[in-house]
């Protein structure tokens, strides 16, 4: 099965509208292949100025969260329906430092993906282990207990709609990357766990790998079998590396 590869640059709280000038100017001119979106996630703030300046169908907009609720009374969040009056078409839910940083937890996460897929948006579920967790030996209990509360509250059926990104928290803004073959182990362990479920449904969900990716290590990654693009955090930042990423993405 031909699985979308999809890159997403998770700009974090950085970025201006001078770099969406600039960062649009470059990208969409690239002539890219059906099978290849690429996803751009500004702050909240930059949605509607980044919307008016892609012009390239492969190229779509993402946020870095959504509330679980509808509307009402919850000063600072955004909702699905304002995410989609912005014309989102993806969600980031569940980075590691929604969860470490805000304490999100594994069930409000859940509701996050459901609200998301209630009203047309994809979410992109990050899931990941800490270095301790790892250097422990639990980084599939870990990532169990991540996977599970969702497939309980969607139902598997569901993710055929949704994105996953493996996301080693010791990777991320480190410089640390996994070994390629450290990170296919994990992404078919991942996999394996979602066919566990239901096979026909594992086989068609874009996994992605995210954790100090950058136009160096990419090729390696993205060639493995169970890699089907990348959550790019600081590379996404710089116009130039980030092109490199997502033209990997298209020879992978
Ligand atoms: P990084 O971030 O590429 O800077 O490691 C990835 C992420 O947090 O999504």
């Amino acid at each position: 099965m031909q699985r979308q590869k999809i890159i997403v640059g998770n700009w974090k709280m950085n970025g201006n509208l001078a770099f969406i000038d600039t960062i649009t100017s470059e990208l969409n001119n690239v002539v890219f292949t059906k099978n290849v979106t690429v996803v751009l996630c500004p702050s909240f703030i930059y949605l509607s100025a980044l919307s008016t300046k892609i012009s390239n169908k492969n190229i779509k907009l993402g946020s870095q969260n959504i509330s679980e609720h509808s509307s009402g009374a919850y000063t600072g969040e955004t909702s699905a329906d304002m995410l989609n009056e912005m014309s989102v078409k993806y969600v980031i839910i569940g980075h590691s430092e929604r969860r470490c940083i805000f304490g999100e937890t594994d069930n409000q996460i859940a509701e996050k993906v459901k609200r998301a897929l209630a009203n047309g948006l994809t979410p992109i579920l990050c899931i990941g282990e800490s270095e301790p967790e790892r250097d422990q030996q639990k980084t599939e209990t870990v990532l169990s207990q991540q996977l599970q509360p969702v497939i309980d509250k969607i139902g598997i059926e569901k993710f055929k709609d949704v994105v996953v990104a493996y996301e080693p928290v010791w990777a991320i803004g480190t410089g640390k990357t996994a070994s390629p073959e450290m990170a296919q182990q994990t992404h078919q362990f991942i996999r394996q766990f979602l066919a566990n479920n239901n096979a026909e449904i594992a086989e068609g969900v874009s996994l992605l790998y995210g954790g100090s990716v950058n136009a160096a290590n990419s090729k390696e990654l993205f060639a493995q079998t169970d890699i089907d693009g990348g959550l790019i955090g600081g590379a996404s930042l710089k116009v130039d590396e980030f092109k490199i990423i997502c033209s990997t993405a298209q020879g992978s």
